[in-house]
């Protein structure tokens, strides 16, 4: 199995974008920290991985019910600031870097969780089948994935605002190819885990808004920028960043409610199986 694009993308400027804004990503994202561990349930003394941790936000949170958590991540400065934050946030924790489709516990693990770090494997169900073998029997799976992009304005809105001064409309990936709404329909997802050998599978979905990281519409902008698919079609586009940034920043000013805050439609889907 070859992730070594996704390997090399993490370790690249992506990484050090997501380490740049750690604190502005888990604030953005900690509904689904919790959604996850309100489906996970750790118990203390629980063995618990967390596949493709990034900073490390899930495995602080699921280190509080007091089980010990491994982190598991390819992207060596992601891994480098998670085990520097767990010196104040959970001592206890551990992180590996580490290919997950590939790096198997010592330990059998409890319980496996993860919020958005499954959906870059070239082969997702050799992946999950991997992942299964390092669970115990009976253990249980838990994560949060991205339903479509469609679905998703969070993502979809700075893409819609940068189309007049894109060269082309970002093409949709084919089904299935590595990235962040690879895991947005839910048979696919459920076809990935059968074949991998997890049973009991429920997927729900969760709907909601979450709040765009920015103290004004110019630093939400510039979040807009680095973060999520426009970056990528900026970088590969090449494309006049300052143009772009003016029409998001008109679109923020837009949406923000009257205290200045934007909050924006997501659509996840919460997965839960049992090996
Ligand atoms: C969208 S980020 C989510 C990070 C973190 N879970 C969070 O919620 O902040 C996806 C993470 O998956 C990691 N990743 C991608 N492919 C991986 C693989 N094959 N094994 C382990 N981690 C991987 C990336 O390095 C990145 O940190």
């Amino acid at each position: 199995m070859d992730n070594s694009a996704q390997i090399d993308y993490w370790n690249g400027a992506a990484g050090e974008k997501w380490v740049r804004d750690a604190d502005r990503l888990d604030r953005m994202l900690q509904p689904f920290a919790e959604a996850v561990l309100a489906a996970a349930k750790p118990v203390a003394g629980e063995r618990i991985i967390d596949i493709g941790c990034g900073a490390g936000a899930l495995s602080f949170a699921a280190s509080e019910a007091g089980a010990l958590t491994t982190g598991v991540d390819v992207s060596e400065p992601l891994i480098a600031i998670a085990r520097r934050r767990a010196e104040q946030r959970a001592p206890a924790a551990q992180f590996v870097v580490a290919d997950a489709s590939a790096w198997a516990p010592d330990t059998k693990a409890d319980l496996v969780v993860s919020r958005f770090g499954v959906m870059f494997f070239a082969d997702p169900a050799k992946a999950f089948a991997s992942i299964r073998k390092g669970t115990k029997p009976g253990g249980r799976l838990a994560f949060a994935c991205w339903r479509p992009l469609a679905e998703n304005d969070w993502a979809l809105m700075p893409i819609v605002a940068a189309l007049p001064f894109l060269k082309e409309p970002p093409a949709p990936p084919p089904p299935g190819t590595p990235g962040p709404f690879a895991f947005g329909s839910r048979d696919f997802v459920s076809d990935v885990l059968a074949q991998a050998g997890w049973s009991a599978v429920r997927i729900t979905p969760w709907d909601g808004t979450i709040e765009l990281p920015g103290a004004n519409p110019e630093d939400t902008a510039d979040f807009m920028l680095e973060i999520g698919p426009l970056s990528r079609a900026i970088a590969e586009q090449g494309v006049d960043r300052a143009k772009v940034k003016d029409a998001l920043v008109s679109q923020v000013r837009r949406l923000a409610g009257a205290e200045g805050r934007t909050h924006l439609k997501a659509a996840v889907w919460i997965v839960e199986a049992t090996a």
